[in-house]
């Protein structure tokens, strides 16, 4: 007796055996994934790969300046001073002894408009002295990569940090530079040059 119910209490803890299943993929799965996949590649030729991803959603530069609330096209000196100047003359202005001018506090920057638009725009190789230091290194050209008003707005932030107080740089005066000189293709050689046009 008690040995029958120990039996089927132990049969009772046991799980069924288990069963191989024969059942198919359903159906409907298969038509589920069938569809799906043919929206991804749908979705694919919709998408036009190839267009010409310069296009984007044709809206103009204007437009998106517009809506981001910034005036259309105005330009961001001490944005382009970080992402142009600063790895060589130091977020501070203050140059690198020896190695890179500073623009705190030097005749060149703080002299007449058109000299420093002179230089941003055709960068300078050669000997050149700085508060009474030379330096003989190599100034970078952005008259090919900074616009007239982009160039003016760096110059006007430069000239207006770091200690520094001349005046403001118009786009017209960085215009009238490009145009005077708009023959020159090789840096400024330096104090040579560059003193002639203080
Ligand atoms: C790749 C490094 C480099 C970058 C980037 C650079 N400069 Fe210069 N810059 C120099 C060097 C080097 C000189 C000195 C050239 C020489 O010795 O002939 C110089 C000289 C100058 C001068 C004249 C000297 C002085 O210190 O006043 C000015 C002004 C100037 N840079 C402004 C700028 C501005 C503004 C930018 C950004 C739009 C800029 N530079 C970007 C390296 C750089």
């Amino acid at each position: 007796m008690i040995q029958d119910i120990k039996q089927a209490d132990a049969q009772l803890r046991e799980h069924p055996d288990p069963h191989e299943s024969g059942t198919p993929v359903p159906r409907k799965v298969i038509v589920m994934v069938t569809l799906a996949l043919l929206w991804a590649v749908g979705y694919i030729f919709m998408a036009r790969p190839n267009a010409d991803p310069a296009l984007g959603d044709n809206r103009t530069h204007n437009e998106l300046m517009a809506q981001a609330g910034g005036s259309a096209g105005a330009a961001d000196g001490a944005q382009i001073f970080g992402a142009q100047c600063a790895a060589c003359h130091q977020a501070s202005g203050s140059g690198v002894p020896g190695v890179f001018p500073p623009l705190a506090g030097s005749e060149w920057v703080n002299g007449k408009d058109s000299l420093a638009a002179n230089i941003l725009l055709h960068g300078i190789s050669g000997k050149l002295t700085v508060k009474g230091e030379a330096y003989n290194g190599a100034m970078p050209a952005f008259g090919d990569k900074l616009s007239d008003a982009q160039i003016a707005a760096v110059l006007t932030h430069v000239r207006t940090h770091f200690g520094n107080s001349a005046g403001k740089v118009d786009d017209a005066a960085v215009k009238t530079a490009r145009e005077a000189t708009r023959d020159r293709t090789a840096p400024w050689t330096g104090d040579d040059e560059l003193a002639k046009l203080k």
